[in-house]
């Protein structure tokens, strides 16, 4: 080990650290748009020890940090982030049923709740059939669909924030709204307990059909994206918006505007997170000059100057 490592590099290298460590790791292996360039250090971590030593070891020598679940709302800059992503691993990615809840670890699949929900004959979920991301991810953002939310399930969540430790808050104390959620930034989404209620395998099963093939129908599911580009305005569709102003399938370098979806940016082949903002600010400023309205983000940016916006 080098004589001046630091306090975060010294823990890295550490054989008793319980996580798996990628240095300048492409974050185009770690997001669902296949697009981001670098981050300092790609981390793994596995235990909750591990997690608490590294975002502790962040916070306290001020290197930036960020958490993210399977990258399936995440735009990362092509110059990459400098400093740490943390991504949760094994311990992280268990699922039990228990008393009629579920208890979930932040880093496993939504999608695996919704799937295991449906075989215990079990309703609740249906509105999140398909949805790629993973259990932190979704009550970070409050995911859903319209009208359904993931924040109606949660009975509580525990966290853990650097400074404060770990906390275990009921459902009913979070302020949830649509696409967002009152967890502090650097507070990072540990598990939680889900709620569901008995329901008719043939009445999931048909709303789970239903809602897949509509997303399946009207969203650029197989192709890399980001979900939902933008949020919708009160009142508005930001889908239709754009539609109507006739930019589906406006493209700029290797990023197109879904022509299946107006809100989607699709990646077709060798996009860059420079094409993608070309597209994302070309539509807020055609939207803005139609309707005056500021559109704001729902895909949360990574390594850019000015973060994400409300
Ligand atoms: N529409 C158009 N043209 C388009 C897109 C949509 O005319 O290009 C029309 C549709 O025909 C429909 C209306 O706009 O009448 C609303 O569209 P859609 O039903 O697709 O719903 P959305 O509001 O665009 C929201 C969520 C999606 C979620 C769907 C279905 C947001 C920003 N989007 O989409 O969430 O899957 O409802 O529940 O809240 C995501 O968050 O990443 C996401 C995909």
């Amino acid at each position: 080990m080098a004589r001046h490592a630091s306090p975060l590099q010294s823990l890295l290298v550490d054989d008793r650290f319980d996580g798996d460590v990628y240095p300048n790791e492409p974050m185009s292996r770690h997001t669902t748009y296949r697009i981001g360039g670098p981050a300092r250090f790609f981390v793994r971590v596995n235990s909750v020890g591990a997690l608490t030593g590294l975002v502790d070891v962040c916070a306290t020598e001020g290197v930036p940090w960020v958490a993210v679940g399977r990258g399936s709302n995440v735009l990362v800059a092509d110059g990459g982030f400098a400093g740490v992503v943390v991504a949760l691993g094994r311990d992280f990615r268990t699922t039990r049923f228990e008393d009629g809840r579920f208890l979930a670890g932040a880093g496993a699949s939504l999608s695996s709740v919704v799937q295991d929900a449906f075989r215990r004959n079990l309703g609740g979920f249906e509105f999140a059939v398909g949805t790629p991301g993973t259990i932190g991810g979704a009550l970070r953002m409050n995911a859903g669909s319209r009208d359904e939310w993931i924040s109606s399930r949660v009975v509580t969540v525990t966290t853990y924030r650097p400074g404060r430790g770990l906390m275990r808050l009921r459902g009913d104390d979070i302020a949830w709204g649509y696409r967002t959620s009152s967890f502090a930034p650097d507070e990072v989404i540990l598990e939680c307990e889900l709620a569901a209620e008995e329901a008719d395998p043939f009445v999931v099963r048909d709303k789970m059909e239903a809602n897949l093939a509509r997303r399946q129908q009207s969203q650029p599911l197989s192709e890399p994206t980001c979900g939902s580009v933008f949020k919708n305005p009160e009142g508005a569709s930001v889908g239709r918006l754009i539609d109507e102003l006739g930019l589906k399938g406006t493209a700029c370098g290797g990023a197109c505007i879904s022509p299946l979806h107006g809100n989607f940016i699709v990646n077709r082949g060798g996009a860059t997170a420079a094409d993608v903002r070309a597209l994302m600010d070309h539509v807020r400023a055609r939207v803005q000059e139609a309707h005056g309205i500021d559109l704001a983000y729902e895909v949360r940016l990574v390594g850019f100057d000015e973060g994400a916006r409300g």
